[in-house]
């Protein structure tokens, strides 16, 4: 299926995989919030990055060989930019590039805030798979669903094709592996919970870098898993309009 052969972000792993590598309390990878001048995107991850000095602390002039050798979610970053080969972390907030709409922990483009974390959407999340102290692939799949039916009620603007969904899913999949374990998608919640609030790697809470390295093969079986537990229609369908003609993926 299209949103099946979509690649998103899986390769963006390896940084993070890379940057715990090192990280001492004491060395300049510390966390360190950001400042007001400073620039952060609607991408955890990427804040993370910069919170600890992986990317530019600033949250500009990022460049692509910063975040990787190539990949497409790179590619599609630097189209909503004006430089051509660098861009500042808020540029990713374009809306429908890649930011999308039902998001985790932000508000819909035509809602509020699409790029600044949200503690009351967040919620859903945070509360989600009571009783137990992890997150996994089946709940990740609900809160997905949960989302998308507050924004289905809530914005009449919604954009929601299989290419939202596919982003969604590679998302979810990204936050249960990285946070958590690579093979099984479980998370510890305080873990998933200190990334997305305070964009921060939880090391002095006991978090370690996965040795096993999380590829989009890693990521496969919980994506199914995911998918399922989403229970997703689509609104509408895909639109290449968005890209231009040119640009098929
Ligand atoms: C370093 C590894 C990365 C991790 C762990 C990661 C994780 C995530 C997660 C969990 C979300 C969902 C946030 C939410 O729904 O509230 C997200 C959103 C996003 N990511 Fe990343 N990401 C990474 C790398 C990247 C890269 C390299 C890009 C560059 C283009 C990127 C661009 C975005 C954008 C634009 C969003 C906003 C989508 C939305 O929620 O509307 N991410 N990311
Ligand atoms: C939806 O889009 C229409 C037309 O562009 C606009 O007038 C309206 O304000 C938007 N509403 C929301 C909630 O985004
Ligand atoms: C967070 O989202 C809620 C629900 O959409 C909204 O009412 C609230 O104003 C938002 N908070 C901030 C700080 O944007
Ligand atoms: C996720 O955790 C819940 C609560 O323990 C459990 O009921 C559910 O089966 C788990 N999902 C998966 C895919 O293991
Ligand atoms: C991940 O879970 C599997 C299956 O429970 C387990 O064998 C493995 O040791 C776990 N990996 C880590 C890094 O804890
Ligand atoms: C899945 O969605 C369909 C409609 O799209 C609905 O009829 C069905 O009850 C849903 N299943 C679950 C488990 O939510
Ligand atoms: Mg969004």
């Amino acid at each position: 299926m299209y949103f099946q052969r979509l690649i998103f972000l899986c390769t963006f792993v390896k940084l993070v995989h890379g940057a715990a590598q090192n990280s001492h309390p004491a060395d300049h990878h510390q966390w360190i919030a950001p400042t007001k001048s400073d620039v952060r995107s609607p991408c955890p991850g990427l804040n993370t990055l910069a919170n600890h000095g992986y990317l530019p602390r600033n949250g500009k002039g990022i460049t692509v060989p910063m975040i990787l050798d190539a990949a497409l979610p790179a590619k599609f970053s630097l189209l909503s930019g004006d430089a051509p080969t660098a861009l500042d972390l808020d540029a990713l907030a374009l809306h429908n590039l890649v930011e999308h709409d039902a998001s985790i922990s932000r508000a819909d483009f035509g809602l509020g805030d699409n790029l600044r974390f949200n503690e009351t959407l967040f919620k859903t999340l945070a509360n989600s798979n009571p009783g137990v102290n992890y997150y996994n692939a089946s709940s990740a799949g609900l809160v997905m669903k949960e989302r998308l039916d507050m924004s289905i009620k809530t914005n009449p603007n919604i954009t929601n094709t299989p290419k939202e969904f596919a982003v969604r899913i590679r998302e979810s999949a990204f936050y249960l592996s990285v946070m958590g374990n690579v093979s099984t998608g479980v998370a510890p919640k305080q873990f998933v919970q200190i990334f997305f609030r305070e964009e921060r790697l939880p090391i002095q809470e006991g978090w370690r870098r996965s040795k096993r390295l999380i590829t989009a093969e890693s990521m496969d079986d919980m994506s199914n898993v995911i998918a399922q537990a989403a229970n997703w229609t689509a609104t509408q369908s895909c639109e290449d309009l968005i890209l231009g003609p040119n640009l098929v993926i």
